[in-house]
C-alpha cells in the first residue's frame, strides 16, 4: 500500500539479542567476554564459576576497578564503553574490548546480575581508565550497586554491600531463545570449551591469580606470578603457570628477536582497528620494534610432545591465536626432534608490529593473518631451531653446527665422490670420530636430513628387529595423551628419544660388544670402520647410520 512506512527501529532488547548472536555463541564466549572485561579493569584476581557446563550458571568475579552506579547502568547500553571515545582511538587500542557490546548482549539472552563497587579513592587510582565519575569528582564511593536484568529488561537496581570489584552472574543462558539453547552441547563439552579459554587467559596473564570452580569443585587455584616488563622476568612467571597447568614438563626457553626484512607500511590499507596499537607497542607492554619479530616463551624439550595440538599455545601480541603457518613453522623448527604424528608442547608469544597482522578475520579473533606470512613462518621456525640448539649446547651435547660436523663426525660431501650406487651420502666414522676427510669437505646442514633412502634389496635379516628406527620411530611412539586439560598429574616421562637409545647400541658404550654379539664368527673388523650410510638425525642428538651389518646410533 503506498504511503505506509514499513520501516521501524528495533527495540533495544531485540537489537541486543541480534548482537548476541555474534558475541555469545556458547558459555565459553560469555566467560571470554567477562574475563576480558576483568582484565581490562586491571583485576589482579579473577574467579570463574560455572555450573552444568555454564548452562545454568556462569559467574565471573574480579577485584578490578569496579563501577559507579551511573557507569553500571550505562554499561548495559549498547555501544557504551569506557575504552574508546573517538574514532581515532580505534587506532590505539590497548584493551581487550572496545565495542561496548558484550554486557548488553549477554544480558539480553540470560538472567543477568551485575554487582559492582568502585575501588576506593586513593587505592591505585593511577592507571585506571579514569572514567569513573565519582573517582573524578574525588568522592568516596559509599556502596556498591546491584542490577538485575532478565532477558534484556532491567528488573531491579539496588545498593549492595559488595567487595571492591565486579561480579557478573549469568544464569540460564539462552532461556529466552530455546533454539539457541538447543544447540548447546553436553555439559562436559561446554565445560571443556570454558577450560580451554581459561587456560589461554591464564597463560597470557600469569600475573593475575585465577580460580576456576566447576560445579562447586575448585579445579584451579593459580596464584598470581611476579612478573616484569622484560622477557627474562616474564619467562619464570610463564614457566610457573605452565607447571601449574600441565605438571612438570621439560620445557626450554625461547628468547628470539629478528628483523623483519620488509617492515609493513603503517599506512597499509589492510591495517585493522583491532590490532592497531600505538606505534611500536603491543598490548603486552613489550616493545615490538616496527621491523622486528620477537618470539619468546617456553617449548617442550626434545622428546616432549603430545598426540594433539592441545598443549600448543601461541599468542600474537598477547591474544591467543590459531594460524596454520605458525603450526607449520613449529613442526619445521622441531624437525626430527618431533616424532611423526606428534605435536609440540609450547607457550609462545609473538610480538610484532600490530600493523603487520590482522586479527579481524575471524569473529572470535582466534585466527590471524600476517601480512608477511612466509617471513613470520621462517622466523618462528628459526626461533624454535635456535632454542633447541641452545638446549643441546647447554646440556653438553654439541649442536650440529658447533660440533657434529666439525669435530665429532665428519661427513663427506657427494662432491668428494663419496656416494654409493644409490647416490646416498656415505659417512665414514672412526673412533675417535674425527676421521680424515678431503680438504674441500663441507658439512651439509643437518636439518635437511633425513636424506632419501632408496630401497635396499639385500637388507640384512636382523634388520627386521629394529625397522621402526628409520621409518618414523613407530615402535617408540608413546601412548596418546588423553584429551583434557589441567590440572593434570605430572605426566609420565615421554619415551622420547631416550628410549630409542636403549633400543639400539650406542657407539660410545656397547657398540663393540653388540657387534660381536651379532657377528661372532666375523673377522673382527671394527664396525665403525666399515662404510656407513646416513639414515637421518634424531633430535639433533643422535645420528642414525646403516651399514650392511646393521644400524648404528651415534650419540
Ligand atoms: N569487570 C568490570 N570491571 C569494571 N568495569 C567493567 C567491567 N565489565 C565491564 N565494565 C565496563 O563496562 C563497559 C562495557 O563493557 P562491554 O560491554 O564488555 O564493552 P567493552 O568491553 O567493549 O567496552 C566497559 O567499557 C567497562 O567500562
Ligand atoms: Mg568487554
Amino acid at each position: 500500500m503506498p504511503g505506509v512506512n514499513r520501516i521501524k527501529l528495533l527495540p533495544d532488547h531485540v537489537a541486543n539479542q541480534i548482537a548476541a548472536g555474534e558475541v555469545v555463541e556458547r558459555p565459553a564466549s560469555v566467560v571470554k567476554e567477562l574475563v576480558e572485561n576483568a582484565l581490562d579493569a586491571q583485576a589482579s584476581r579473577i574467579t570463574v564459576e560455572i555450573q552444568a557446563g555454564g548452562r545454568s550458571l556462569i559467574r565471573v568475579t574480579d577485584d578490578g576497578l569496579g563501577m559507579s552506579r551511573d557507569d553500571a547502568l550505562l554499561c548495559l547500553e549498547r555501544h557504551a564503553t569506557s575504552k574508546i571515545r573517538r574514532a581515532e582511538d580505534l587506532a590505539s587500542i590497548s584493551t581487550m574490548g572496545f565495542r561496548g557490546e558484550a554486557l548488553p548482549s549477554i544480558a539480553s539472552v540470560s538472567r543477568f546480575t551485575l554487582t559492582t563497587r568502585e575501588r576506593e579513592v586513593g587505592v591505585q587510582p593511577s592507571g585506571c581508565t579514569g572514567e569513573g565519575n565519582s573517582l573524578k569528582a574525588g568522592l568516596q564511593p559509599i556502596e556498591g550497586t546491584q542490577i538485575v536484568v532478565n532477558g534484556g529488561k532491567i528488573s531491579e537496581v539496588k545498593a549492595a554491600g559488595s567487595a571492591t570489584g565486579t561480579s557478573v552472574e549469568v544464569r540460564q543462558l539462552f532461556f529466552n531463545l530455546p533454539a539457541r539453547r538447543k544447540f548447546l552441547r553436553t555439559e562436559e563439552t561446554e565445560a571443556a570449551h570454558v577450560l580451554h579459554y581459561l587456560t589461554l587467559a591464564a597463560l597470557a596473564h600469569p600475573g593475575v591469580a585465577f580460580t576456576f570452580v566447576k560445579d562447586t569443585r575448585t579445579v584451579w587455584q593459580l596464584p598470581g606470578q611476579k612478573s616484569g616488563d622484560e622477557i627474562a622476568a616474564r619467562l619464570p612467571a610463564v614457566r610457573e603457570r605452565l607447571r601449574a597447568l600441565m605438571g612438570d614438563t621439560k620445557l626450554i626457553e625461547v628468547d628470539f628477536s629478528a628483523p623483519l626484512e620488509n617492515p609493513p607500511s603503517r599506512n597499509d590499507e589492510e591495517e585493522s582497528f583491532e590490532t592497531a596499537l600505538p606505534a611500536g607497542t603491543t598490548d603486552s607492554g613489550l616493545r615490538a620494534q616496527d621491523s622486528r619479530l620477537i618470539v619468546w616463551g617456553l617449548m617442550g624439550a626434545p622428546g616432549v610432545s603430545r598426540g594433539t595440538r592441545e598443549d600448543q599455545h601461541v599468542f600474537v601480541n598477547r591474544r591467543p591465536v590459531e594460524n596454520r603457518g605458525i603450526n607449520f613453522a613449529l613442526m619445521e623448527g622441531y624437525h626430527t626432534a618431533l616424532m611423526k604424528g606428534r605435536y609440540p608442547v609450547c607457550c609462545l608469544f609473538l610480538e610484532i608490529d600490530p600493523a603487520a597482522v590482522d586479527v579481524n578475520i575471524h569473529p572470535a579473533k582466534r585466527e590471524v593473518k600476517f601480512h608477511r606470512e612466509a617471513e613470520v613462518r621462517k622466523l618462528v621456525a628459526q626461533a624454535v631451531r635456535e632454542a633447541l640448539q641452545a638446549f643441546h649446547s647447554k646440556s653438553g651435547v654439541q649442536s650440529p653446527e658447533s660440533g657434529v660436523g666439525s669435530s665429532k663426525l665428519k661427513v663427506q660431501s657427494s662432491k668428494s665422490g663419496a656416494t654409493d650406487e644409490a647416490g646416498e651420502q656415505i659417512v665414514k666414522v672412526g673412533i675417535p670420530f674425527d676421521v680424515k676427510t678431503e680438504p674441500e669437505f663441507s658439512t651439509p646442514s643437518l636439518p635437511e636430513f633425513p636424506l632419501p633412502l632408496k630401497p635396499k634389496p639385500e637388507w640384512p635379516a636382523r634388520q627386521t628387529e629394529t625397522p621402526s628406527l628409520q621409518m618414523g620411530f613407530s615402535s617408540f611412539r608413546p601412548a596418546p595423551t588423553l584429551p583434557g586439560h589441567a590440572p593434570r598429574p605430572t605426566p609420565p616421562p615421554s619415551p622420547g628419544f631416550g628410549a630409542a637409545s636403549h633400543a639400539v647400541p650406542s657407539p660410545s658404550s656397547n657398540l663393540t660388544p653388540d657387534a660381536a654379539h651379532h657377528a661372532p664368527t666375523h673377522t673382527p673388523t671394527p664396525l665403525l670402520s666399515v662404510p656407513l650410510r646416513l639414515v637421518g638425525v634424531i633430535g639433533k642428538l643422535y645420528v642414525v647410520l646403516e651399514s650392511d651389518r646393521g644400524l648404528v646410533l651415534l650419540d
